[in-house]
């Protein structure tokens, strides 16, 4: 028997993959279901102060090595979530709830929020890479993301995570920003700005033109980027983007990463992606005689 048990901060889970934000993740049924399904931990869709409609369709559009997709923030604002989350009390893995503001001000009062209605973590949103003065256009700043970060630690008692982009030049300073503001870890990365045009109607596909893209095809820029951030700092790193299989994850595991969140591969191996990928990292542990997955974080740095 191996153990694919990891901690985050103060955080513990059974095994090391988690729902990542925006799929599944709007109510607490399909956060349910996602559970029984395997997952050590579900991160719930980005939240905000207030309700947003978000972008008009398309919003999504499945390509040829990955999917793009704009919603816009859909969501019915942090009072109205409330319900979701106090339905999701007395299961046996963590509730991470995603929020996304525009200042430290609206931070803090989301991330209070998601505490009392008894999330077990924060996932600060830094990173939507096309939402106007939200996500990137906060998470490209150091001085921002140091100040969000201490502002929301200093008002919680929660473990609180901050999802960095890839779409930046100086992630290991942004990273490092993080944990000067006293992060308990880092989430990395988010969807990478991308685009479709229709050469036969010539426009972009997706209403908002540029959307972001996830899957496979961005796994390698995913590691790189946890590789790195794990060169600058010393908080615990979640690794995101493109993790379909259990060699995938190991990948970012080996990179410095303690867990990894699916999102896409769901729409590829179904629901139960999370029980397949723990299966495939314990048959590779075991072939590998690898007890415990603690030993192969950060294995890849000399
Ligand atoms: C959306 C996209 C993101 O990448 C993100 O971090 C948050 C929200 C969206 O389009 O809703």
């Amino acid at each position: 028997m191996v153990d694919l048990g990891t901690k985050i901060a103060s955080l513990k889970l059974k095994n090391p993959t988690i729902l990542a934000s925006g799929l599944m993740d709007e109510d607490a049924g399909s956060m349910k279901r996602i559970i029984n399904c395997g997952a050590g931990a579900v991160v719930t869709k980005s939240i905000g102060l207030k309700s947003r409609g978000g972008y008009a369709n398309p919003t999504i559009v499945e390509l040829e090595y990955g999917i793009l997709n704009a919603m816009g923030l859909p969501n019915p604002g942090i009072n109205e979530f409330g319900e979701e989350i106090k339905k999701l009390k007395r299961l046996n893995a963590p509730i991470i709830g995603s929020v996304f503001g525009s200042n430290s001000k609206e931070f803090v009062e989301l991330g209070k929020k998601m505490q009392s209605y008894g999330a077990n973590a924060l996932e600060l949103n830094m990173s939507c890479p096309h939402a106007k003065g939200y996500g990137l256009e906060i998470g490209s700043d150091p001085r921002l993301v140091k100040e969000i970060t201490s502002k929301v630690k200093e008002s919680v008692e929660i473990p609180v995570f901050v999802k960095l982009s890839s779409n930046i030049a100086n992630l290991g300073e942004i990273a490092k920003a993080a944990e000067k503001g006293n992060a308990d870890g880092i989430v990395a990365i988010n969807t990478i700005k991308a685009m479709k045009i229709d050469i036969e109607l010539r426009i972009p596909v997706l209403a908002n033109k540029i959307g972001g893209y996830s899957g496979k095809a961005i796994k390698p820029i995913g590691v790189r980027c946890v590789y790195e951030i794990a060169e600058n700092v010393d908080i615990p790193i979640i690794g995101v983007g493109g993790v379909t299989t259990g060699e995938d994850a190991l990948e970012y595991i080996m990179a410095g990463a303690s867990a990894v969140q699916i999102g896409t591969a769901i729409y590829y191996r179904e629901l139960d992606v999370f029980k397949k990928v723990c299966k495939e990292m314990e048959n590779w542990m075991n072939e590998h005689s690898v007890k415990k997955l603690s030993e192969l974080i950060g294995a890849a740095h000399l």
